[in-house]
């Protein structure tokens, strides 16, 4: 059988469970466009606080063009870092409360590159079941490389318990990995839980944080475990990029071997300084104001219990999620359907996303839909 035709055959299994995938074009400034001619709002963006759109996010960017070009050339060990590099990584690590930060080219590298550079054959890496792919396949390739892979079911603290101590007798080290806010539910990881099991069995907490806009603060002191933290430059800071965050020494160590940041070409001048602005509206009053602007969004359609900007609406079969999608969209409304294998089977969803850039009126018109579909989420 060649390749083609091989290939033609799985897409056609892929196609007959319903399972079929394709991206279609969003024609648009901020959540607001046009989807294949007609107008549309999004609910499907991780822009949380709409600064992709923001005009000192697209200043910066523009700047940064004129200044270095387009393209960084190669790996910053080889060709050099632009000044926004180093910039962005020391405002990076002050907002993390680290000492150092690494940039990487995406989130989903920086997970890769975390994981595969401190999981070496004497560690065993501890995962929660529903944590993002990256961290996934971070830990495929740690045991690729010969660490032990124990994942934990969500939520559920007593078997991580168990295998930080089993590991802890057999003489090796640990690594506890957990999104703080998982990405198709929405909820949030027991952090304090977490970092206090880490304490007892001297385990290196990881978390990545790229949907934690809405989460309390975390402070590594007050954690009290060795930590790091990953990130993104891709949602709530609207730009393309990933970071690592936390002690010298462990930041230094990732930067030394960590493959997807050594051999690969160095973020984008555009998108680092896009970035490093980004942060800066977070960190200022503007940052607050939109802060508690999608909090407002997020309490009018999941409640003020809700943790995060994604809210889940669990339908079930494949095909009923799609079905829902598409009446959604004949509303105008953007909002997808999340199937198996992103979701596990019997779970299919709706995930709407909400942001700061929505308006008052793009929120009534979801919660209109949803209600005359009967999928109200509001409390
Ligand atoms: C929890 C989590 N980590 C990491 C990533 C990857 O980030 P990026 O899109 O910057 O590669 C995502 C993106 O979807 C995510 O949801």
């Amino acid at each position: 059988v060649s390749w083609i035709s091989w290939a033609a055959d799985r897409c056609d299994s892929i196609q007959e469970l319903g399972r079929w995938r394709a991206p279609r074009d969003l024609d648009a400034f901020g959540p607001a466009g046009r989807r294949e001619g007609q107008h549309v709002v999004s609910f499907a963006s991780n822009d949380y606080l709409g600064l992709t759109a923001h005009p000192a996010v697209i200043a910066a960017a523009h700047d940064a063009l004129d200044r270095w070009g387009a393209g960084s050339g190669s790996a910053r060990l080889i060709v050099g870092s632009r000044p926004v590099h180093t910039e962005l990584e020391r405002e990076l690590a002050e907002w993390k409360a680290g000492d150092a930060a690494a940039l990487f080219p995406t989130g989903f590298a920086a997970n890769l590159g975390v994981l595969t550079a401190l999981a070496t054959d004497d560690v065993t890496v501890c995962s929660d079941e529903l944590n993002h792919a990256s961290i996934i396949d971070g830990c495929r390739l740690a045991r690729a490389r010969g660490a032990e892979l124990v994942v934990w079911p969500h939520g559920e603290l007593e078997p991580l318990a168990t295998a930080l101590a089993t590991a802890a007798e057999c003489g090796r080290r640990t690594i506890v990995v957990s999104d703080t806010v998982f990405s198709m539910d929405g909820d949030e990881a027991q952090l304090e839980a977490l970092a206090a099991l880490c304490v007892e069995h001297r385990a290196l907490l990881v978390l990545d944080e790229a949907h934690a806009v809405l989460a309390a603060t975390i402070d590594p002191g007050t954690l009290g475990c060795d930590l790091l933290r990953v990130g993104t430059l891709s949602k709530t800071l609207g730009s393309l990029g990933g970071f690592v965050a936390g002690p010298k020494p462990l930041v230094d160590l990732v930067v030394n071997t960590s493959r997807p940041y050594i051999f690969t070409t160095a973020p984008t001048p555009a998108d680092s300084a896009a970035a490093l602005a980004a942060l800066r509206v977070l960190r200022s009053d503007e940052g607050a104001a939109l802060v508690a602007r999608l909090r407002m969004h997020v309490d009018r359609v999941a409640g003020p219990a809700h943790p995060s900007p994604i809210v889940p609406v669990v339908i079930g079969g494949d095909r009923e999620a799609l079905e829902a999608s598409d009446r959604l969209l004949a509303h105008g409304l953007v909002v997808p359907a999340i199937r198996p294998p992103t979701v596990a089977p019997g779970t299919a969803r709706l995930r709407v996303t909400l942001s700061a850039a929505h308006t008052d009126a793009h929120v009534d018109r979801l919660m209109c839909a949803l209600g005359h579909l009967g999928l109200s989420r509001a409390p």
